[in-house]
């Protein structure tokens, strides 16, 4: 196994970035083969009680129209993506207190009918809530620790407990859920040895599945000014960490397409297996803004679809037909 030092010189060394991606998808194929798994992704609500410094619809961004979702609406936007043949649906939102514990459970519960795995990404809850959910029928639960770097943890949102966010991650491991989790790659004062710890972070917590996206600073935040991470930078972080976890599930995420015509792509063939197309409709697509030049706002859900259908046949791989859970390796 890969140790830090030996992590770090692998995200340090650009020149040789093709060598490690191509490692990396080495050991995908061998590891989880060649089946991409779509991810039909419902951004159901914009409203948000925390105030992270780098995210669009953080509670402090006045200048965004906020919505929600009701209850049949988000049931309707589940059914017909279940209908455009995606065999999870991945709910996700800012924290909206709108989704009471009831209300989650109803919703839940009815999308199950529609013969799919469900993945919450609604952020912190307490523990009755996670076992309500999982019990009410969800699979999986998505949650980035976006760094293991404490301070800028705390600098990044000054009202956020690392600590609480971290016992989140390990009270929805011990329910039974799926876990998903990931950090963000370029944030402001985030140093290379941080996100080598991060990945070890990730290998220890024992993740079925690991987001990296590249932070791209939105004009609305308090970061607007920083830098923001690199293509490259986000894509050997995901590399390494295929190496690292060889079985689990990564996706492509679309903050790397927001930097990069092809980012997906790329990300497919340097150790990624999963896509997550937005199948929101309508208007809801541009106001969900967690970061400008966000892709696909214009489009629908069946275009995105038969899109990136078309763009993972190109590359020699094929859409996959079931669940698409984490498979262990023994
Ligand atoms: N509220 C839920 C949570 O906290 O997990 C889910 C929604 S949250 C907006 C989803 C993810 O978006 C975050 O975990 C973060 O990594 C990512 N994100 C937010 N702002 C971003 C930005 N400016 N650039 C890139 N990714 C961003
Ligand atoms: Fe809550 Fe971004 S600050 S989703």
């Amino acid at each position: 196994m890969l140790n830090k030092q030996e992590i770090i010189s692998l995200l340090q060394d650009e020149e040789n970035q093709a060598d490690l991606l191509k490692r990396a998808d080495e050991v995908r194929h061998q590891y989880v083969g060649d089946e991409v798994h779509l991810r039909g992704l419902i951004e159901f609500s914009n409203i948000c009680r925390n105030n992270c410094l780098y995210c669009g619809i953080r509670r402090g961004n006045t200048k965004v129209c906020r919505y929600h979702m009701d209850e049949n609406e988000l049931i309707e936007t589940a059914r017909r993506a279940a209908a455009l043949g995606f065999k999870t649906i991945v709910m996700q939102s800012g924290e909206d207190m709108y989704y009471t514990e009831p209300r989650l459970c109803r919703i839940i519960e009815a999308i199950k009918k529609f013969d799919v795995a469900i993945t919450l990404s609604i952020g912190e809850r307490t523990y009755e809530e996670y076992k309500a959910f999982r019990e009410a029928g969800a699979d999986r639960y998505l949650m980035r620790i976006e760094t293991t770097d404490k301070e800028l943890y705390h600098k990044l949102d000054p009202e956020m407990s690392w600590q609480h966010r971290y016992e989140c991650l390990l009270a929805i491991k011990e329910l039974g859920y799926e876990l998903g989790s990931g950090i963000m790659v370029g944030l402001p004062e985030q140093s290379i040895e941080s996100i080598a710890e991060d990945l070890l972070f990730l290998k220890e917590l024992g993740v079925d599945m690991a987001g990296i996206g590249p932070f791209i600073p939105h004009p609305e935040t308090p970061l607007a000014h920083e830098k923001g991470g690199t293509l490259g930078l986000a894509l050997r972080t995901m590399a390494v960490m295929r190496l690292l976890l060889p079985d689990i599930n990564i996706p492509a995420t679309t903050a790397m397409e927001s930097l990069h015509p092809e980012g997906r792509i790329m990300a497919l063939k340097a150790g990624a297996n999963v896509v997550m197309p937005n199948v929101t409709e309508g208007e809801y697509r541009k106001l969900y803004e967690l970061y400008p030049n966000k892709i696909c706002v214009n489009d629908t859900p069946a275009h995105c679809r038969s899109c990136i259908g078309m763009k993972i046949q190109m590359i020699g791989r094929q859409i996959g037909t079931g669940y698409g859970a984490h498979k262990k390796a023994s």
